[in-house]
């Protein structure tokens, strides 16, 4: 067998970097060789620095591991980052100016013009963004990321749509899942019983990746699709799992059954290379009236499959339904694990 990529994880002691190590564990082309937190947890075995929050138990080799200074000397080529944005912005230069592919979890970097913002079933080509970079040129370092974990199932939901009938307009209402704050995150008590309609930042960055993503790659630049977008958000009380409520008016008319073909039959490149976190099916629509719930499927397709539900005529736009993801898997760490797996398969990470 091929030797694996060796990897880094930044922010390796977090919610997201707990994931990363979970879902790397046995990965055929990849395997975790260095880890790096904050002060706090330097120099401190993995296992006694990462408050482990996953059902799985902590993998044995990576508990020993030590856990690095943020710092890109010592480190390995690849980097996955799980980083708050206001660290990432200044550490995830630093890491791609060394040389290093940084594939992000983190806000910090999604909008710049040279940053490829990727779901690899619905903009790959996007990624060749990267090809404009400093860092690249300098010193074939780069920086890719994945979108936020809100934008990413609704875009899941609407790629299908809009290349098969367009948009016009797209609303949504999000019901947050308290881990997408990481951790310790939202307290216990402004959270059970209630429902926190605010998330900082989070209407803003779910309207205007949506736009990215669904947009066309014109030679340097990214031309954002031209459909109305907007979101409200709201956290609540569930462990795992972004639920939203969203309504559509779509450019061409379309009935229920071309919809849901549109969905449960969706392919894209990361099926057709068999990249090996890709879901089989990576939107699936259920027919059951009370579904999906975060409950029974989030952890659909191990957590990469989108569900969608409750497709029904909407009194002012087109369509109204359900969408599902799972916001620390889909939504973070196998997001950018899909990403790394198509930036292998593309010749990125020799
Ligand atoms: N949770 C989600 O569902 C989700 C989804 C999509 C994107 N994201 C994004 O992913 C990133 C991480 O989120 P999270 O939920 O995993 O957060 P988290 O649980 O708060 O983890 C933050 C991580 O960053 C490390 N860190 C903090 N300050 C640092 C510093 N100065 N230098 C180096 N490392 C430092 C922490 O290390 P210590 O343990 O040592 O403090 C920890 O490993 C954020 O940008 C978030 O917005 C999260």
């Amino acid at each position: 067998m091929a030797k694996k990529i060796p990897v880094g994880l930044l922010g390796a002691t977090g919610i997201v970097g707990q994931r990363f190590v979970q879902i790397l564990e046995n990965h055929p082309w990849f395997e975790v060789a260095w880890l790096a937190a904050s002060d706090r947890s330097e120099g401190r075995a993995y296992g006694e620095a990462a408050r482990w929050k996953l059902k799985t138990a902590i993998p044995a080799r990576v508990a020993q591991m030590h856990v690095s200074p943020a710092k890109p000397d010592g480190a390995p080529k690849v980097i996955f980052a799980a980083l708050d944005a206001s660290i990432a912005a200044e550490l995830e230069p630093q890491f791609a100016d060394a040389g290093c592919a940084v594939i992000t979890n983190s806000s910090a970097l999604r909008m710049k013009s040279d940053v490829p913002l990727v779901i690899p079933e619905v903009n790959p080509d996007h990624v060749k963004l990267l090809e404009c970079q400093a860092w690249r040129r300098k010193s074939r370092g780069f920086v890719v990321t994945n979108p936020n974990c809100s934008a990413i199932g609704l875009v899941m939901a609407l790629a299908p749509l809009e290349q098969q009938f367009g948009l016009e307009t797209v609303m949504a209402v999000t019901m947050q899942a308290v881990s997408g704050a990481g951790y310790p995150g939202v307290a216990s008590l402004d959270i059970l019983g209630n429902v926190i309609p605010y998330i900082a930042k989070e209407e803003e960055k779910m309207e205007e990746e949506t736009r990215k993503l669904l947009g066309r790659l014109n030679g340097s630049n990214i031309q954002p699709g031209a459909f109305g977008m907007s979101a409200q958000c709201n956290r609540v009380a569930v462990e795992d799992g972004h639920t939203e409520s969203v309504s559509v008016k779509l450019k061409k008319k379309a009935g229920p059954e071309e919809i849901i073909t549109a969905w449960n039959e969706f392919r894209s490149v990361p099926q057709e290379l068999r990249l090996p976190s890709a879901p089989e099916q990576p939107v699936k629509y259920s027919t059951a009236l009370d579904r999906p719930q975060p409950r029974f499927d989030s952890d659909s397709g191990n957590g990469m499959t989108t569900s969608v539900g409750r497709l029904r005529p909407c009194g002012v736009l087109d369509w109204k339904f359900t969408v599902l993801s799972h916001n620390t898997i889909r939504g973070a760490a196998g997001a950018a694990l899909l990403n790394a797996e198509l930036l292998k398969a593309q010749g990125y990470l020799e």
